[in-house]
């Protein structure tokens, strides 16, 4: 955990450091999914880190794919989560490191540079925010949930993707919000800031780090229909668990 906090934390201070320069903001595969030079150097540097340490693991980055691994464990690495938010300024991002053995999630760690909020988890042994215990809210009815969600970026072209289940919650629930940091949502959800949080079109270094902190605070994290979370999935959808067969009677008609 030590090696994935000292990453997360260099990396985010480089984040904040970089944000207001010339990024070189350009398009990757579609126009509205972005990268950055920051996204660039974030990664290199936390690979790094990481490769000093555990040269044996394989290490999946967002921006350099999959690399490495003799071992059993797996990297699985977000060097910024929210890039859009980022280019345009708009103060809300963060490095995600989370770490696989054999399959299983074993910790994971959000760093926001801006908040300087340092989220940890380690299966087993609870959820952190700053070294202090967090825990998801206690809300237990959508009429005053108020959720967060997101758009998926290749999906433009298809904007009912997300937009139908967006118009069902927003008929029965108190408010959603749209951050642009799916890691950070889900941070939000294992401290209680948000009640819950679904989102289609994710890939594993959005939700690693954040599915496991959700889970260590109390909630739960799963597909649209209840099943077990599947990194490579896509569909996601997390809460404080007490909502959560309320939540998976609106997305279940999407999954
Ligand atoms: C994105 C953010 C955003 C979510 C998108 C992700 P990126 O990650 O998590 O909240 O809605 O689906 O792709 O591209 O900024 O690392
Ligand atoms: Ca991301
Ligand atoms: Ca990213």
């Amino acid at each position: 955990m030590l090696v994935a906090q000292e990453a997360a934390r260099k990396a985010g201070a480089m984040l904040r450091s970089m944000l207001g320069t010339d990024l070189h903001v350009r398009a990757k595969d579609v126009r509205t999914n972005l990268v950055t030079e920051a996204d660039m150097r974030a990664e290199a540097l936390i690979r790094d880190i990481i490769g000093k340490e555990y040269p044996e693991d394989a290490v999946l980055g967002e921006e350099s794919g999959s690399t490495g691994g003799k071992g059993a464990g797996r990297w699985i690495v977000d060097p910024l989560d929210g890039t859009t938010n980022y280019a345009h300024g708009y103060r809300c991002f963060c490095v995600s490191i989370a770490y696989e053995r054999d399959g299983a999630l074993s910790l994971g760690c959000v760093y926001d540079p801006m908040a300087d909020e340092l989220f940890h988890a380690v299966r087993g042994g609870g959820s952190f925010c700053n070294g202090a215990p967090i825990r998801v809210s206690e809300c237990n009815d959508l009429a005053v949930a108020m959720l967060v969600t997101g758009f998926p970026a290749h999906r433009v072209d298809d904007p009912r993707a997300n937009l139908l289940p967006f118009g069902d919650f927003l008929k029965i629930t108190r408010a959603i919000r749209r951050d642009g940091s799916a890691a950070l949502d889900l941070c939000y959800v294992a401290c209680g800031r948000f009640d819950g949080f679904w989102e289609p079109g994710l890939h594993a270094w959005d939700i690693a780090a954040g599915a496991l902190i959700v889970e260590e605070a109390g909630g739960r994290a799963s597909d649209y229909v209840g099943g077990a979370l599947a990194l490579e999935a896509g569909r996601l959808l997390a809460s404080n668990g007490r909502i959560h067969e309320a939540m998976i009677r609106v997305v279940a008609p999407y999954a």
